[in-house]
C-alpha cells in the first residue's frame, strides 16, 4: 500500500492508474478502523481496480471540541489493517493540507439538515459535505462507498452528488455488527464492558420495531420503542423515528407501502450511538 500525505503526491500515485483507464473506488474514513470500514474496503475492491482509503479526522464536522479531541487516532494500527485489507492507496492529509484559514462553505441541504442528526448536530452535515467535496476532488473516484449505519449521512452525500452533478456513483453498504448486534463504530471503544452490553438494546429494539411493523401504527411503534429503550438500564434516548428511506421525510400511515427506515440516537456511558434498520 502506498501512502500520500498531500494532494500532489496523491495525484502522482493515481496518475498511472488513470492513464490506464482503471476504475477507482474510494472509502473515506476518519480512522479508528473496525470491521465495518474493512467491509467497505472489501466492497470497494470488488467494484474497482484501485482502492483509495482516506483517514482524516475532519474538524469541521464536530460540534463538540471535546469530541474532536477525544476522537481515537490509532494510525499505525489503521495502516496495518488497510494493508491487510489490500487497500492500494492511503490518503492521510493534515488539516492544513485540506483547509485554508477561515474557509467558508455552505451547501443547501434542504430538510436533510433540519431533521434527526441534522437537528441534533447543527452544522455537522455542512462539515461532512465540505470535506467530502474536497476529498472527491482530490481522489476523483468513480465510486465512493459508505456504510448504512450513517444512513442520513448517505442521503446527504447523495443530495450533494446530485445537486453538484459530481461524476461518481455512491454505494451504500450494509452495517457490520458485533456479535450482540451493536453496530460497529469507532466510538464503541469508549464504552465500558457494561455499556457495550447495555447498548445492544438498540439493535434489539430496532428489530422489534421491524417485527411489529404490521401489528401497530407507526406512532405506537415509535412510542413503544422509546419506552423499551428508556426502560433499559443505562440508556438515554435522543430520538427514535420512522422515515421514508427515499425522501428521508417522517413517515405517516400513508407511507406504509414505501421503503421505511427506523432510526435512533441514544446515549450510553456518555457516548452517543446511532443506528437504523430498513423495515
Ligand atoms: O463517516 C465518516 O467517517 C465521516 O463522516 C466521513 C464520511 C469520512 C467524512 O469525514
Amino acid at each position: 500500500m502506498e501512502i500520500a500525505y498531500t494532494k500532489v503526491s496523491l495525484q502522482r500515485l493515481l496518475e498511472p492508474h488513470r492513464r490506464r483507464g482503471r476504475h477507482i473506488a474510494f472509502v473515506p474514513t476518519m480512522g479508528a478502523l473496525h470491521d465495518g470500514h474493512l467491509a467497505l474496503v472489501d466492497h470497494a475492491r470488488q467494484l474497482a481496480d484501485v482502492v483509495v482509503c482516506s483517514i482524516f479526522v475532519n474538524p469541521t464536522q464536530f460540534n463538540d471540541p471535546k469530541d474532536l479531541e477525544k476522537y481515537p487516532r490509532p494510525l499505525e494500527h489503521d495502516t496495518k489493517l488497510l494493508q491487510q485489507a489490500h487497500c492500494d492507496i492511503l490518503f492521510h492529509p493534515t488539516v492544513d493540507e485540506m483547509y485554508e484559514a477561515n474557509e467558508q462553505w455552505y451547501l443547501d441541504l434542504g430538510h436533510l439538515e433540519r431533521v434527526l442528526e441534522g437537528l441534533h448536530r447543527p452544522g455537522h452535515f455542512q462539515g461532512v459535505t465540505q470535506i467530502l467535496h474536497k476529498l472527491f476532488d482530490a481522489v476523483q473516484p468513480h465510486i465512493a462507498c459508505f456504510g448504512q449505519k450513517d444512513f442520513q449521512q448517505y442521503k446527504v452525500v447523495e443530495h450533494m452528488v446530485n445537486q453538484l452533478e459530481l461524476p461518481l456513483t455512491l454505494e451504500l453498504c450494509p452495517t457490520v455488527r458485533e456479535s450482540g448486534g451493536l453496530a460497529m463504530s469507532s466510538r464503541n471503544v469508549r464504552l465500558s464492558a457494561t455499556g457495550r452490553e447495555q447498548a445492544q438494546q438498540l439493535h434489539k429494539t430496532l428489530q422489534q420495531t421491524k417485527a411489529d411493523l404490521h401489528r401497530k401504527t407507526l406512532d405506537s411503534l415509535c412510542t413503544d420503542a422509546i419506552k423499551a429503550l428508556e426502560g433499559s438500564p443505562g440508556i438515554e434516548v435522543e430520538y427514535f423515528a420512522i422515515f421514508r428511506a427515499d425522501t428521508f421525510t417522517a413517515a405517516d400511515e400513508s407511507a406504509r407501502n414505501e421503503q421505511l427506515v427506523a432510526l435512533a440516537a441514544i446515549w450510553v456511558d456518555g457516548v452517543r450511538l446511532i443506528d437504523n434498520l430498513l423495515l
